[in-house]
């Protein structure tokens, strides 16, 4: 990393020249150090199909340049012009009931159309050629949040594509038949164009065919990237990106796996601040060679035609910065620097208004930039420190909670809460993909995944083998990989290699079914799996109600180290003190470091140096909070010696603790 960027999304195109240089200069007068531009410039820059013209982008750029200003290049994917879907429905994306898009909003065309596959390669090549070598272009993204406002595509090439995509996975008829069951309610197929996608019926389709035309999705999308990736890399060495989050349609994994480096957008409001953190956790180990960016997020409120978030409250927004600079990030950067004239979005908040005036926001971004010049420092010769605890996070997971929903899980909620649990306990986490290498940690957790590869399976009994701990459950393992039940064992391949039992899988929520564990009781809840008490530990007994007698919370040694299942959730505030106890129970029988403590409200990001070790601590929720030094450390700002001790973090503030080894 050579420089931590502060950034926005600027639009020149949206305005007089006179302003743009007004904007430029103003930007460098405050400290904004990269602007991304162009993910919606398309009919701009070719108003008539075949005429391209990207001098206005040239000249941009290097007024930018000339100031001090970087520029991350988009390819404008996102926002087709008319002329390609003036009386084209066909070239339009289509939804499950058959709607056929208009133009006037983004992500209007179908990603996975000839023609529109052709069109992106010859904007996308343009630019690349004309830009790639530009002084200032210091990186791609690729179109913008893709899959955010649409999932799957009805129209009629995805149903071709759907179709070989399921020739390609299943090689013949017969194979995806019995993969599928498809003799139940005679959905047996003679031949794949007969598959029909999920749309409309009077009652629920097969999971295996929801889940499937989900991947599909996914993995067509992730097709579109790596073919925009690789015309830029023809005629350009700068890294790539793409703007996600963890609510898009998108398995992540995929779609990172041919790009250069992670960013994601997040409008999180500070009730949902362990949202936030818990992007910064992911997104640093998605791509772990390179650093991550938060590519967007608001000075202080969101807004559309349809709805508004609360602005921040004063300050929030530099705890977020350092959070995010802490935890790993090259760059911060807004949506959007001048608040938009027109469209939709025109009540947004941005760091100026559209009449070139500080907004509600621009303090806080004013106070960001002088943190990052006092971070900078530090965050450029130190790293952040692997944690040793790592929560699994699976985007097809994600799909499959989409199939069945369990009663309404939400995939992404149920895992920001159980995310908390760690946050309470004040232990560092990573997030990680399925695909992540395991070395270095020493607690695995893996919740909420319905469907384990086997290959995940082998490789994280290797890991337990050696010495870990693997916790898994709630609600993992129990399907396969075409979404259907497992015959051999309830839980499959991990049952009978872990040795466990699995007695019955059923809900329990409003069952009035309590269980025991580690001298604590909580309500029972969610789609549980039940284990007798002949073999293993037994660690959590089913008390009353549904199953009683019988364990919920197993541990079966194995090689060095052991897994535990997790077969039910335990509910309420109670069930959390339950989670907390076990996590706390197997994280330290697994020797993990949890020197520091914090009051709630208050975070720490560990890094490493080459000499010293440094936790920053910063509060994030407004209230003075309190770390507890467990040893002499030095306040890295102001050089002085720390006794162990209680400190004070104030309000939104961060202090960096360094520890010499
Ligand atoms: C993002 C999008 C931006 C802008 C922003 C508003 O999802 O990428 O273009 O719409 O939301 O919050």
């Amino acid at each position: 990393m050579q420089k931590l960027y502060h950034g926005a999304a600027f639009y020149p195109e949206l305005w007089e020249r006179e302003v743009v240089e007004e904007d430029i200069r103003h930007m460098q007068k405050i400290g904004i150090n990269v602007v991304r531009i162009g993910e919606f410039i398309w009919s701009y820059i070719e108003p008539r199909e075949g005429e391209i013209d990207i001098s206005f982008l040239i000249n941009v750029i290097k007024r930018l340049k000339e100031h001090g200003i970087d520029t991350v290049m988009c390819t404008p994917t996102a926002t087709p012009p008319i002329w390609m879907s003036y009386q084209h429905p066909e070239r339009m994306h289509v939804d499950n009931e058959g709607t056929v898009m208009s133009h006037g909003a983004r992500q209007h065309f179908c990603t996975n159309n000839g023609y529109f596959r052709e069109k992106a390669a010859i904007i996308t090549e343009a630019l690349a050629k004309g830009l790639g070598k530009l002084p200032g272009v210091i990186g791609w993204q690729l179109d913008n949040e893709f899959k955010c406002h649409v999932g799957e595509c009805y129209c009629e090439t995805c149903k071709v594509e759907w179709h070989n995509f399921l020739e390609q996975k299943y090689q013949t008829i017969d194979q995806l038949n019995t993969a599928w069951g498809t003799q139940i309610w005679s959905q047996y197929y003679q031949s794949f164009e007969q598959i029909p996608q999920p749309s409309s019926t009077p009652f629920l389709h097969n999971a295996s065919l929801l889940t499937m035309y989900k991947i599909f999705t996914h993995e067509k999308i992730a097709e579109f990237a790596k073919e925009q990736a690789t015309i830029i890399r023809s005629y350009s060495d700068i890294p790539i990106t793409h703007n996600a989050t963890v609510f898009f349609d998108l398995d992540q994994a995929l779609l990172f796996e041919n790009l250069d480096f992670a960013s994601f957008d997040t409008y999180a409001v500070q009730e949902n601040v362990s949202s936030y953190m818990m992007l910064c956790d992911l997104y640093r180990n998605i791509k772990k060679d390179s650093p991550f960016w938060l590519m967007e997020t608001s000075t202080s409120f969101s807004a559309s035609l349809e709805r508004y978030a609360s602005p921040h409250p004063d300050g929030y927004l530099q705890a977020e910065a350092v959070y995010a600079y802490a935890a790993g990030a090259e760059g911060f950067c807004y949506w959007l620097w001048r608040q938009q004239r027109t469209g939709c979005e025109i009540a947004h908040g941005s760091v100026i208004s559209a009449w070139g005036k500080p907004t509600i926001g621009y303090k806080n971004v004013l106070e960001v930039e002088r943190i990052r010049q006092e971070l900078e420092p530090l965050l450029l010769h130190t790293e952040p420190l692997q944690a040793e605890v790592a929560i699994c996070y699976s985007d097809r997971a994600k799909a499959y909670f989409q199939t069945e929903a369990f009663n309404g899980v939400q995939y992404k909620q149920i895992l920001t809460d159980f995310y908390e649990r760690f946050i309470s306990l004040g232990i560092h986490r990573d997030l990680i993909m399925e695909q992540a290498d395991l070395d270095g940690y020493k607690l695995l957790c893996t919740p909420f995944i319905p469907y384990l590869s086997s290959e995940y399976i082998q490789r994280t009994i290797a890991f337990v083998e050696k010495g870990g701990i693997w916790i898994v459950g709630p609600l993992t393992g129990g399907r396969t990989k075409d979404h259907t039940i497992q015959t051999d064992y309830a839980l499959g391949e991990l049952e009978k290699l872990a040795g466990v039992q699995a007695l019955f899988t059923n809900p329990l929520d409003g069952t009035n079914t309590y269980g025991e564990a580690f001298g604590i009781t909580a309500d029972l809840g969610l789609w549980s799996t039940i284990f007798d008490v002949e073999k293993g530990e037994n660690i959590g007994i089913i008390k009353d109600g549904v199953g009683a007698g019988n364990a919920f919370i197993k541990e079966m040694k194995r090689g060095k180290g052991k897994i535990v299942f997790l077969g039910s959730l335990p509910l309420g505030s109670q069930g959390e003190k339950m989670v907390e106890a076990l996590i706390h129970h197997y994280a330290k029988e697994a020797a993990v470091k949890m020197e520091i403590k914090t009051t709630d409200g208050t975070a720490i990001i560990p890094r490493i140096g080459k000499d010293a070790s440094y936790w920053v601590v910063v509060n994030m929720d407004g209230k003075t909070g309190e770390v507890t030094l467990p040893k002499k450390s030095v306040d890295w700002k102001s050089n002085q010696i720390l006794e162990s001790g209680k400190y004070e973090i104030p309000p939104y503030d961060y202090r960096v603790i360094k520890y010499h080894f």
